[in-house]
């Protein structure tokens, strides 16, 4: 059990909007900032701010407001953001690359260290410091390193190939890309699906309501 099962999944959603925010007042100097203007800025109603952050025991004083740096850190440790978890990543498309190349893992928890890919002619290739190895030293590697998050930037059909796998060598969580429902077959590992193309057709819909 987690110290903060029972916190709704939306307001875990929105921790990590508050930590970007506050980041950026953060580096700004701003020591510290009041419900009502944390909510100017984000976009959030002020009693929604002090509900979400009384999930966590409340780290406001009335009168006061909240120090940024203090709910910065609180919240970082709530998302695990110093956890350093080891990662690999599968896939080294269009997709993997753009994703290893840009993506700060370290500075949201993770360790990328390794990137695998079934194309011979990638193996060897260089990707933000890593080598892409060969799949088929994806055991041996698991093996070795143990890591427990694993990225799929492959097609559906491969992920519905190694998600056993990866179970089996220990991997806890996905972030997944392809869209094969992991989480249908897996429930007691954690998912978190990111579909480019669902927001598309969110933005689609908000769109034509204006039209
Ligand atoms: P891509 O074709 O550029 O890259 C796919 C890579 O996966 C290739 O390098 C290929 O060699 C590798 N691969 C395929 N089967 C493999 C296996 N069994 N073992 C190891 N490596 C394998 O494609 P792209 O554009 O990078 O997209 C990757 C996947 O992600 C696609 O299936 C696409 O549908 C999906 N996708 C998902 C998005 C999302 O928002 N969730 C957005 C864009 C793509």
């Amino acid at each position: 059990m987690s110290k903060h099962d029972g916190v709704s999944i939306s307001v875990i959603k929105r921790l990590p909007r508050y930590y970007r925010f506050l980041g950026e007042l953060k580096e700004n100097g701003t020591v510290r900032i009041s419900s009502k203007d944390l909510s100017a800025k984000m976009g959030f109603t002020a009693s929604q701010i002090r509900q979400d952050l009384n999930c966590f025991g409340g780290f406001g004083q009335q009168g006061y407001g909240y120090n940024i740096e203090s709910l910065y850190n609180e919240i970082g440790k709530i998302l695990g953001v110093n956890s350093n978890r080891k990662a690999i990543l599968i896939g080294a498309g269009n997709l993997g690359k753009a994703i290893a190349r840009h993506m700060s893992f370290e500075s949201r928890g993770f360790n990328l260290i390794g990137i695998f890919d079934k194309n011979e002619a990638l193996s060897g290739q260089m990707l933000r410091g890593i080598p892409i190895r060969h799949i088929d030293g994806l055991y041996d590697f698991c093996r070795d390193n143990s890591p427990t998050v694993a990225v799929l930037c492959i097609p559906s059909s491969a992920a519905e190939v190694f998600a056993p796998q990866l179970v089996e060598l220990g991997i806890k969580g996905f972030w997944n890309f392809s869209h094969y429902d992991i989480s249908a077959h897996y429930p007691n590992v954690a998912v978190e699906n990111v579909h480019l193309s669902d927001s598309l057709m969110t933005l689609s819909y908000h769109v034509s309501q204006l039209d």
